[in-house]
């Protein structure tokens, strides 16, 4: 195949990956975006084949990975939990920063093969490329497998906080930069793997420090930082393919970790700088176990729904969990068909990755129109007969708006407090993701029904047929 010709193809593929990109912004087109998405990459891949036009053996090897890598991650896509999404999604970067070390490596060792000079004379700027790739892809590589053991809990996911951490990691990032000019400046193979050494440690010490509240922030970034490697090696290679999707990864990435940050009211810079979410001490402070609960039934909860003009509805992350979805929809169904007005309210944040809610509620065939973002339905609380909430616990936390002292100060919430009833469906009165306390669950409004969601939605669409 030409140069010309492939460079189309390529064309044809970044430009499907853009409206796949467009097509997974919204739950209705996601399946769409997906289909496009896969079609964009099988061009690339084909393409890629047919420019290199690889021996029967390196077409045998190819094929062969192909299969494999395809089918175990058919297996693990196929077995997954919605839940544990975020990790698996970390696992996945892990390898992505992987491949973009070993590409560097295959270029420094056999540069002839890609077309960047010989050994000992490999171009300058294929030099520069390589090595803040390899940084980059070695940072990606042992951050995410960080992220993986802390979402997955085989790690605390409380902040590790090394004395002097920020000085240790701007010196290992000065002695990064220092290693970099040294190998684009002089081949030096000792160099390069240095270079991956320093890079595997800072991966390390930057992710330690970041509690569990921020993990899914910086699995987007390091989602952002192997779209980079990937550019970066794309310029190695000369590849646009890979240049235009490294692209897109890294800006989408950004983009992602920007929009949480803002949902959670949380500055990028003190994301990464660390720390939250450790030892936060429940608010309300000494006097907590003075204060007193309302408990409830589905029975009771039916009858308030029931005669109640308007219904809003907050899943959260409790509700992926029970997978109470389906129940759910009956019971909204079964509200509207007795004349009550239901929608539903979502945070940007609620779950534990963006558009969580959204997509278990789409697979429970929830209209779209009944589902709302924050901004759009914060103000209708006030106007409310029952706030439903349903295994989010955060996102309605009060403090986060009236408690400077609290470290949710400033996130934006749904103001379930602000119906005239708050139905609060979770298991205990135990904490959110932030390890913080919720005052909500002792207001003189609130109904705690403490159950596994999906039993109680199912007791509550039962009281309702009767
Ligand atoms: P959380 O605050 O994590 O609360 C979920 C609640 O669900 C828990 O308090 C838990 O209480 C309850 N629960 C768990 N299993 C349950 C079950 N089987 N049945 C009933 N209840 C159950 O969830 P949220 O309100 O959705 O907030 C999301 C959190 O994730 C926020 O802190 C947010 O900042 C963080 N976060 C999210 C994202 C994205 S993109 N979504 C990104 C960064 C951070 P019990 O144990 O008492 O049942």
């Amino acid at each position: 195949m030409s140069e010309s010709a492939a460079a189309f193809f390529y064309l044809v593929s970044g430009v499907l990956f853009i409206l796949a990109l467009r097509g997974l912004s919204h739950p209705a087109t996601s399946r769409q975006g997906n289909l496009l998405g896969m079609v964009g990459m099988g061009i690339a891949i084909l393409t890629t084949l047919f420019l290199a036009g690889p021996s029967f053996g390196g077409l045998v090897l190819i094929i062969l990975g192909i299969a494999i890598g395809g089918t175990i991650g058919a297996v693990i896509a196929k077995r997954i939990a919605m839940t544990a999404m975020p990790q698996l999604v970390a696992a996945f970067h892990s390898l992505v920063g992987l491949a973009a070390v070993m590409v560097a490596a295959a270029a420094l060792y056999a540069p002839e093969s890609m077309g960047i000079g010989t050994v000992g004379a490999i171009h300058g700027e294929a030099l520069v490329e390589m090595s803040i790739g390899v940084a980059i892809g070695a940072i990606t590589f042992t951050g995410s497998v960080i992220a993986f053991l802390k979402l997955d809990g085989r790690m605390s996911g409380k902040p590790i906080m090394l004395p002097s951490r920020h000085a240790i990691n701007l010196a290992l990032a000065v002695l990064l930069v220092a290693l970099v000019i040294g190998f684009a400046a002089s081949e030096s193979h000792v160099l390069f793997w240095l270079v991956i050494l320093v890079s595997l440690a800072l991966g390390v010490l930057l992710i330690i420090p970041i509690g569990g509240a921020d993990m899914p922030v910086v699995v987007s970034m390091l989602n952002s930082y192997s779209g980079w490697a990937a550019a970066g090696i794309g310029f190695t290679l000369q590849n646009l393919a890979l240049i235009i999707t490294g692209a897109l990864v890294g800006s989408s990435g950004a983009i992602l970790s920007y929009i949480m940050c803002k949902g959670m009211n949380r500055s990028f810079i003190s994301v990464i700088l660390g720390g939250f979410g450790g030892d936060a001490g429940p608010a309300g402070g000494e006097d907590m176990d003075d204060r007193t609960v309302k408990q409830g039934s589905a029975e009771d909860a039916a009858y308030l729904m029931v005669n109640a003009n308007k219904v809003i509805i907050v899943p959260g992350y409790g509700m992926a969990v029970a997978q109470a979805q389906h129940p759910l929809r009956e019971m909204a169904d079964r509200l509207k068909e007795a004349g009550v007005e239901v929608k539903y309210a979502i945070h940007p944040v609620a779950g534990r990755m963006p558009g969580h809610m959204n997509v278990l509620l789409a697979e429970a065939n929830v209209p779209y129109d009944d589902v709302f973002e924050l901004e759009d339905i914060n103000s209708e609380f006030t106007q409310s007969d029952v706030a439903f909430v349903i295994g989010a616990n955060d996102v309605t936390n009060p403090a986060a708006r009236d408690d400077k002292s609290s470290p949710i100060y400033g996130m934006p919430i749904l103001n379930v407090d602000q119906a005239q009833t708050c139905l609060f469906v979770k298991r205990s009165l135990g904490s959110g993701y932030a390890g913080i306390d919720n005052t909500l669950f002792y207001k003189d409004n609130t109904m705690m029904l403490l159950a596994d969601a999906k039993k109680m939605v199912e007791d509550i669409v039962k009281a309702l047929d009767h």
